[in-house]
């Protein structure tokens, strides 16, 4: 029997409500395959232990997470503290400090969803948007000087380094190579950003002559959004910069109905440290406590986590278990439906008993 360790962090506004859901989906998993078991701890890190204590972790936090095979993140945001402080305080220390360097985001349309795109259904829009995790314009270089006179200034540098494009370019490559279309999207702004960006098409184009059996192309940001928009059916596995991948991401879940079922995986490819897996969606205070968040973008990324530990057909079995749910109707109000957490948690979990693949 395989045990993994799992560090739980739900943190604030709806990430408790959706972790717990994915931890009965997981222990249900668990009945059901028989062959590995979850040891789960959970952290009462983030804006009410910042509130209580001054900082949003421990100093010893990540030190503490170094034990653990992976880590399943809820959401961090509150009203009352700033964003870049409960930003900055957990989610990007652990992105930064385990060199989660390949922030991996699959959209697809699920069954029972309605795109916002006239004509397009499951099976139109089937893509991986890989994003660049560790640098860029997440660097956190630059600074504020004069502050409050009128000549302040502030400088908020981008840092793209030949290793960092380098190992991103063949993690998305890798990735494009594994999936049936083997066809990559490299988006940059190269014909405005003319240091930075400009490397990276070049180290594209190196990293390229290492995969040959990958066809790929290149698009600029802007014109990303039209093609996403227009043409989602040109396009699988994408690769873009910390911010354009951001910014596109939220298009991508946007387009596929929801970013209520968007997920992400923060993983380290290397397995130095222990990968991150959360929702894309944010705290949404809006929705906190009403019992209506919806648990898709936190099963998916369930399913992310068992994947990188190895347990391929209980990740298979987990979507399976969800598009059977979502194409039943059994949906929270962001898609459409009038199911609660609790409810569509169930019918997640019941599906999960009955599938037999
Ligand atoms: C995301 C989020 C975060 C980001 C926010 C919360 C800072 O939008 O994961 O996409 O920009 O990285
Ligand atoms: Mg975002």
């Amino acid at each position: 029997m395989n045990t993994y360790k799992i560090a739980a962090i739900p943190a604030d506004g709806i990430g408790p409500e959706v972790i717990a859901a994915g931890l009965q989906a997981l222990e249900s998993l668990e009945r059901r395959e028989g062959t590995f078991r979850l040891d789960v701890t959970q952290f009462d890190w983030g804006s009410a232990y910042y509130k209580a204590n001054g900082r949003m972790m421990p100093d010893e936090g990540i030190e503490t997470l170094k034990a653990y095979d992976a880590i399943f993140f809820g959401a961090v945001g509150a009203p009352d503290v700033p964003d870049h402080i409960t930003l900055w305080g957990l989610r990007l220390p652990i992105c930064q400090g385990f060199d989660q360097y390949a922030n991996v985001r699959p959209t697809r349309i699920l069954p029972g969803i309605v795109s916002p795109l006239a004509g397009v259904g499951p099976g139109d829009l089937d893509w991986v948007i890989v994003r660049e995790n560790s640098e860029g314009e997440y660097s956190g270089h630059g600074g504020r000087a004069h502050k409050g006179l009128p000549e302040e200034v502030g400088t908020e540098v981008a840092i793209f380094t030949r290793v960092g494009v380098t190992r991103i370019m063949r993690y998305a490559f890798r990735l494009a190579q594994s999936r049936p279309r083997k066809f990559l999207t490299v988006v940059t702004k190269s014909n405005a950003q003319r240091h930075g960006m400009v490397m990276w098409d070049e180290i594209a184009a190196e990293v390229a002559s290492e995969f040959p059996d990958v066809t790929w192309d290149k698009m600029l940001v802007d014109a990303m959004t039209v093609r996403m928009t227009l043409n989602p059916r040109s396009l699988d596995t994408i690769v873009a910069t910390n911010l354009h991948a951001d910014i596109l991401s939220d298009l991508a879940g946007a387009l596929a109905g929801s970013l209520g079922v968007a997920p992400t995986a923060n993983i380290d490819p290397e397995r130095r440290y222990p990968s991150m897996f959360e929702p894309i969606h944010g705290s949404a205070f809006d929705i906190t406590g009403k019992g209506i968040a919806n648990p898709v973008a936190t099963f998916w990324t369930a399913a992310q986590m068992l994947e990188h530990l190895g347990e391929g057909r209980a990740a298979i079995r987990l979507m399976q278990a969800v598009e059977t749910v979502t194409g039943d109707g059994v949906m929270t109000p962001d898609i459409g439906g009038s199911a609660t957490t609790q409810e569509v948690t169930d019918a997640v979990c019941e599906a999960i008993r009955a599938s037999n693949i």
